[in-house]
């Protein structure tokens, strides 16, 4: 795992939108994992920026996928809090990719029981994604992997804790409104991504930082399991980074980080 401790959220971003392009310019046909919350956001907007600049690559040969859904919202393929609905608003819709080149879970309540089976089988079709977009929640999670979630768990339905529920109230009127289920790609469906990347900003998320980092693996913290993965790249603000044992020795290794070796 490499841990890059970096100044601001408009640093992390610019680091983000270059792994992300570098991806697109060496493979035009790449796989995107896209996550969705605030975290991301910044990244979002830059990639938006330099694609309106003609600065960035061409998407028109991506395919994405989603982390996860919500189950349960009415007209869950237009609802503004839907997360195929959010992910169009924030990203795909900016970079010129069309709704068609965007996978998510399906949350049809008819066909629930084989969800997840299908958007495995997806992703399988696909190749496999090539740089997931990860946030961790102020409990651990990991997509909406919850706290005592398998580590080699596969794309399902899963239960919000009230933690998260809340944490998310602010995109709806409140804790109630949030829906209680979500269908979300696994631990084990994550670990098979080439690349990880996961950014974590403000004092918030520093304690689960910390935990996942420097803790033991564990499902008590799902986003631990990324421990396992041989690519993974953590992007933290001084905040998120705070709770940090070995800060300053991630700080000197991406200071002497080969120019060639790249994120
Ligand atoms: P956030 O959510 O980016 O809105 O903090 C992250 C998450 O819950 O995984």
């Amino acid at each position: 795992m490499e841990v890059v401790p970096l100044g601001s959220a408009a640093e992390i971003a610019a680091v983000a939108a270059d792994v992300v392009e570098a991806v697109v310019r060496r493979k035009p046909a790449a796989v995107l994992g896209l996550a969705t919350g605030s975290t991301p956001l910044p990244a979002y907007r830059e990639l938006i920026r330099r694609h309106e600049a003609g600065l960035g690559p061409s998407y028109a040969a991506v395919t994405c996928f989603n982390l996860d859904e919500y189950v349960g919202l009415p007209e869950p393929e237009i609802h503004e809090q839907s997360y195929r609905a959010t992910i169009a608003r924030e990203l795909t819709d900016g970079l010129g990719i069309r709704p068609d080149q965007v996978n998510g879970p399906d949350p049809s309540p008819d066909s629930l029981p084989t969800a997840g089976e299908r958007y495995e089988a997806l992703i399988a079709r696909a190749g496999g994604v090539d740089v997931q977009f990860l946030g961790i929640g102020s409990d651990g999670h990991l997509a909406f992997n919850e706290p005592g979630s398998s580590l080699a768990s596969r794309t399902r339905i899963k239960t919000l804790t009230a933690q998260t529920r809340k944490d998310n109230a602010r995109f709806f009127g409140s804790p109630d409104e949030v829906p209680s289920h979500v269908l979300t790609q696994g631990l084990g469906t994550i670990l098979e991504a080439r690349h990880l990347l996961l950014i974590a900003t403000g004092e918030g998320k520093a304690d689960a930082v910390a935990a996942f980092a420097e803790g033991p693996v564990t499902a008590s913290c799902p986003a631990s399991v990324l421990q396992l993965h041989p690519h993974v790249t953590v992007l933290l603000d001084p905040a998120a980074a705070a709770g940090l044992n070995r800060l300053a020795y991630y700080r000197e290794v991406y200071a002497a980080k080969p120019a060639w070796q790249g994120l």
